[in-house]
């Protein structure tokens, strides 16, 4: 099915209720095998435009392939390609877990034995076997969310929209989570999952798209030549001076959450090429009799990306 054409593409998506614009000018890109986050406050548009990527919502403008169908005008055959998990769980609560994957399965026609079969395989996929004949009511918040994965994926779709599948989950079933997404991905799913807490996506993702008051904005490139490292000067008005002598960029601390700054000290961020650019600004700092403390290389993560760009806009 891949050609090299995204998965996925909207683009300059639109949405009112009434007078009301939930979804402003959104445009994203899905790639096969790619796992993408929609990040945005409560709010911000992001159910709504993941409804309209689902064919479940028509955009008032804009358009969206998926796997080159639009889901407004050639709904079966966009909706062939898309699984799609909602926020909350909803009906079916008096099925059984298998029940529910069986009652799906006979929605997309798959003969009985055929979706009876899938629906054991999914189970088993998402750890729920044991569960197989259980209440979807009495499963627990997590137990849901795995049932509601396996629901959309009784298809074998190979767009999956998942519209925040990781809140209330605890760290253990995070992980979890995350296991899960990447094995979809790795077997060529492109993957859109929206979250309102950046944090707990981290580690799942690929890419990630912003959406703030209904409008998108791409993160900042994510620069792989230039590695954040993190500084930590034991006196921060003399480092801040010095470094602006310098005219030597200073970035949010990459990981405020490590500490070790000393009362009147600082812990910055600094973006340097190599090893050797290090070894060059450190040795012209301890030169400068400045304290430095410490000078390592940082994670680049999402809430890194996050915090710069909050910077970048302010
Ligand atoms: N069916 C609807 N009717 C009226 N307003 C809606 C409807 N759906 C969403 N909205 C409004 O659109 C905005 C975006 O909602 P939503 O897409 O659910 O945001 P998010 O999922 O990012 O929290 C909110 O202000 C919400 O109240
Ligand atoms: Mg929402």
């Amino acid at each position: 099915m891949s050609n090299g054409a995204p998965a996925l593409e909207a683009v300059s998506l639109r949405r009112s209720f009434r007078s009301f614009v939930a979804v402003d000018d959104a445009s994203l890109t899905l790639e096969a095998g790619k796992v993408t986050a929609l990040i945005g406050p409560n709010g911000a548009g992001k159910t709504t435009l993941m409804l309209m990527l689902a064919g479940l919502l028509r955009p008032d403008a804009g358009s969206i392939r998926v796997r080159g169908h639009d889901p407004v005008t050639q709904g079966a055959l966009a909706r062939r390609e898309l699984g799609w998990m909602p926020d909350a769980f909803g009906m079916w609560d008096s099925l059984t877990a298998t029940e529910v994957l069986t009652t799906m399965a006979a929605a997309y026609r798959l003969p009985k034995a055929a979706g009876a079969a899938r629906a054991a395989q999914l189970l088993e996929q998402v750890g729920l076997t044991a569960f197989a004949h259980t209440q979807a009511h009495v499963l627990s918040r997590g137990q849901k969310q795995r049932l509601g994965l396996a629901r959309a994926l009784v298809h074998s779709p190979s767009v999956l929209l998942l519209d925040e599948p990781t809140s209330g989950m605890d760290p253990g079933a995070r992980i979890e989570a995350r296991t899960m997404l990447r094995d979809l991905a790795a077997s060529g799913v492109a993957i859109l999952v929206s979250s309102h807490i950046l944090v707990e996506l981290e580690g799942m993702v690929d890419d990630a798209v912003f959406l703030s008051q209904g409008r998108t904005t791409a993160p900042p490139e994510i620069r792989t030549d230039i590695q954040p490292w993190r500084l930590v000067c034991l006196d921060g008005d003399a480092f801040a001076t010095w470094a602006a002598s310098m005219g030597l960029p200073i970035h949010p601390d990459p990981a405020p959450g490590a500490g070790g700054v000393p009362e009147g000290g600082c812990a910055v961020g600094l973006h340097l090429a190599d090893q050797a650019q290090a070894a060059t600004v450190l040795r012209d700092a301890i030169t400068a009799g400045l304290p430095i403390a410490a000078l390592a290389p940082a994670p680049r993560g999402l809430e890194h990306t996050y915090l710069e760009m909050q910077l970048e806009t302010r």
